[in-house]
């Protein structure tokens, strides 16, 4: 089934390529019946000058990165359901994110200014008072995973990056349940982590980050899974 567009919503099985950075990413859809998800992909998400600032503040920041509960991360009966590490930009910042991260500044641009989430097909109205946001960067290496779990905000984007020209990971797989809270999910879109690929999605949908493989002898290089966060709201 060919996509519409960049923006794609429902009933889509999404197989992404094997990343390489600035090389257009091949992107199989096939029909499946299950309840729709609505969500967006975007292949190629930042330009060269603004992957190099991402790439250029995330060296920075790197040796900064701490265990999983930096995150808040979702938990079950009391048992933290991530395994990773990272930051939040505003604690790094000291809350003002928004005026010191090219990573933050650049995100806001590509979202907001062009108004992307209008693209969501029926919840894309729901997008246009947007007016929170928090944001996060997680580092996933051999066996880290996040497990089932939906998050508070309103949308999750997520953005998986390289930071080292060769890919040494495999594995890390975004599996998108069509299911919540509420609702038993039945089937799961997965989304493979393709270097510079964007996506987003309602985030009260279960979703799930897939076990990571990295061999032993390129741990702590940052050869592992980059995926920068947008939690997006409605603030009071
Ligand atoms: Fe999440």
């Amino acid at each position: 089934m060919a996509p519409r567009g960049v923006a794609q919503f429902g009933r889509a099985l999404a197989l992404g390529a094997s990343g390489r950075r600035f090389e257009s990413c091949l992107l199989d859809y096939a029909v499946i019946i299950m309840h729709e998800i609505p969500f967006i992909v975007k292949e190629d998400f930042l330009d060269e000058g603004e992957f190099s600032q991402v790439v250029e503040e995330t060296e920075t920041l790197l040796d900064s990165f701490i265990e999983v509960e930096f995150s808040r991360p979702a938990t079950k009966d009391g048992v933290i359901l991530k395994h990773s590490s990272g930051m939040m930009y505003d604690d790094y910042y000291n809350g003002l994110s928004k005026e010191l991260s090219p990573t933050v500044k650049i995100f806001h641009k590509k979202i907001f200014d062009n108004f992307l989430y209008s693209e969501f097909d029926q919840i894309g109205t729901l997008c246009h008072n947007l007016n929170w946001t928090s944001m996060m960067i997680s580092y996933y290496e051999n066996d880290d995973y996040y497990k089932p779990h939906f998050d508070a905000s309103f949308i999750t984007g997520l953005y998986w990056f390289d930071i080292r020209p060769q890919r040494k990971f495999a594995g890390g797989e975004l599996y998108l349940y069509n299911g919540t809270k509420f609702m038993q999910p039945d089937a799961a879109i997965p989304f493979q982590p393709v270097n510079n690929r964007f996506v987003a999605f309602p985030s009260c949908y279960l979703h799930e980050v897939k076990p990571i493989v990295l061999s032993e002898r390129f741990k702590g290089q940052g050869y592992g899974r980059f995926c920068i966060t947008m939690f997006c709201g409605h603030g009071s």
